[in-house]
């Protein structure tokens, strides 16, 4: 049967350039893309960019150019962030796309024809920086819970009978905690239904920049009931029979930054309650990275730029840092000490250097590699660990635990390094070629292993070393970590150092 997995990054509002908080979603989302196609499913990336609302109307105002001007130029930059990162989505969603248009007037529909929608006024707090309605009892210091400044708001407005929902989240979820992770995130979540649900308002009749209320062109909806919408529009939405509706929808993860779980993990999950579909398998929140100890602000300018960082320390070790540094889902620091500390340790040394010591001593030493017919029990204890290494690493991406499934490459690699130290196969060289062979093969396969599991995480890298072994790309899945696949013949070229050392410039 086949197995189909939906993986989606938020949508990034275009009201300015990417940063370092945008290419660390996209990035998660990407390893689980790759690490769910190695292992056998069929998948559906997505991610875009989210175009409507006041924030970008006021952002093009500021600019003097139209909303759409404005949200082309800066989609654009999002745009270029996925293919600098080497993201492998599938599509790449605009909001202001003709598709989606039609998609979210669709559930609008929906909503009203199932009769969850009704027109009143609304009288509140607004803050457009968060696009989010605030009750009085949640300012802090006149402002939003996250220090956004808010407005006061007093207009028409449809509203979502969120009230009614409010009993069916509650049983939803105590019936599928894990929907909701980590922990603390589904207590929160919890706890704010528990404290009672108010109707929402869903459309806005003061600016003009979003999608037409069917039938009321003098509403605009809501600019997070249209974001949220893109999820279903990028998979054939309203056509539920359409076979990409039918295969994704079943299996959608959505990852998302903390402050955005209210949005994914109340409003939306009662949108799809009320238009009769099925609720995301899993919302995951991730935490925040500060810079060097300070929160990120343009205001502060301690924006980082992803782009800075790419080249200063190169894709591979960006990608690899950014989930190895910091347990995903709690808050994290960004310091170019650590950064530089995890490229010369866990890359140069620990994985860098046992390839090019392995490697080398084979294109010096070794006149032909081949299969050997007996292995001790060192040598199958080191490759029984890295024949267990899909099980093992894909139970803390199942999770979305990155860090532990790098933990886990990592203690393989670790083994391997003691392995070779122990084994000391430069002196062999003088006292049993033959035994010099068997631990260099060992030690070439377990290689091979660690390289596939590391795909997700590091392709370019590993497309490099995967190539110098001579893998053929139809051997690349995970499911070619096994005994009945290891190399039978090594290669003998000259390699080249995989993860220089990262010298600072004095
Ligand atoms: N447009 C909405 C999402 C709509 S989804 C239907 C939005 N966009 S955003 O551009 O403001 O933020 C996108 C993501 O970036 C969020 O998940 C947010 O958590 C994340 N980050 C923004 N700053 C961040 C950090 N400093 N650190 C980590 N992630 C952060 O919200």
């Amino acid at each position: 049967m086949q197995k189909n997995y939906y993986i989606t990054t938020p949508i990034y509002y275009v009201n300015d350039v990417p940063h370092i908080g945008h290419a660390y979603t996209t990035l998660a989302c990407d390893v689980l893309a790759r690490y769910k196609r190695l292992t056998g499913y069929t998948v559906k990336f997505l991610t875009g960019t989210d175009e409507h609302g006041q924030k970008v109307e006021q952002s093009a105002q500021k600019a003097g150019v139209t909303p759409l001007e404005y949200a082309t130029k800066y989609s654009a930059h999002f745009q270029r962030l996925a293919k600098t990162l080497n993201i492998s989505n599938d599509d790449f969603i605009r909001t202001t796309e003709t598709r989606h248009k039609q998609a979210a007037q669709a559930l609008w529909h929906k909503l009203e024809a199932n009769g969850f929608i009704y027109l009143g006024s609304y009288a509140g707090w607004y803050s457009v920086r968060d696009e989010a309605f605030y009750q009085e009892s949640e300012l802090v210091n006149g402002k939003a819970p996250s220090g956004a400044p808010v407005e006061w708001v007093e207009e028409p407005s449809y509203f979502f009978k969120l009230s009614a929902f409010e009993q069916p989240l509650l049983d939803y979820y105590a019936e599928h905690p894990e929907t909701i992770a980590p922990k603390s995130r589904y207590n929160e979540v919890l706890s704010f239904i528990k404290g009672g649900l108010k109707d929402l308002s869903i459309s806005r009749t003061s600016f003009a920049w979003g999608i037409p209320v069917p039938n009321n062109e003098k509403h605009i909806m809501y600019v997070w009931l249209d974001a949220l919408a893109n999820y279903l529009t990028a998979i054939g939405y309203p056509d539920e029979q359409s076979p990409d509706f039918k295969n994704f929808w079943e299996n959608v993860t959505h990852v998302v930054g903390k402050d955005i779980v209210r949005f994914h993990a109340v409003y939306w999950p009662a949108f799809l309650m009320a238009a009769g579909l099925n609720l995301p398998k899993r919302i995951y929140a991730h935490g925040w990275w500060t810079n060097e100890g300070q929160k990120i602000s343009k205001s502060v300018g301690n924006v980082i730029d992803p782009y800075a960082l790419i080249d200063t320390y190169g894709l591979n070790a960006v990608r690899y840092f950014l989930l190895r540094e910091v347990p995903f889902g709690q808050d994290g620091d960004f310091s170019h000490t650590a950064m530089i500390r995890r490229i010369n340790t866990d890359l140069s040394n620990d994985l860098g250097n046992l390839c090019q010591r392995v490697f080398s001593q084979v294109f010096k030493n070794c006149n032909g590699l081949t299969r050997p017919e007996t292995l001790t029990a060192e040598d199958t204890a080191l490759l029984e660990k890295a024949y267990a290494l899909p099980e093992v690493v894909g139970k803390e991406l199942e999770v979305q635990a990155f860090h532990k499934a790098l933990e886990e490459i990592w203690n393989v690699i670790g083994d391997a390094n003691r392995y070779v130290d122990a084994q000391a196969p430069w002196a062999l060289k003088k006292t049993d070629v033959e035994r010099m062979k068997t631990v260099l093969y060992t030690l070439v396969e377990t290689i091979r292993c660690a390289g596939l599991i590391l795909q997700p995480f590091m392709p370019d890298a590993m497309a490099e070393l995967l190539d110098f072994l001579h893998i053929p790309h139809d051997q690349r899945d995970w499911t070619f970590v096994v005994a009945g696949h290891a190399l039978q013949t090594v290669p003998l070229d000259e390699p080249k150092p995989l993860f220089p050392r990262f010298v600072e410039e004095a």
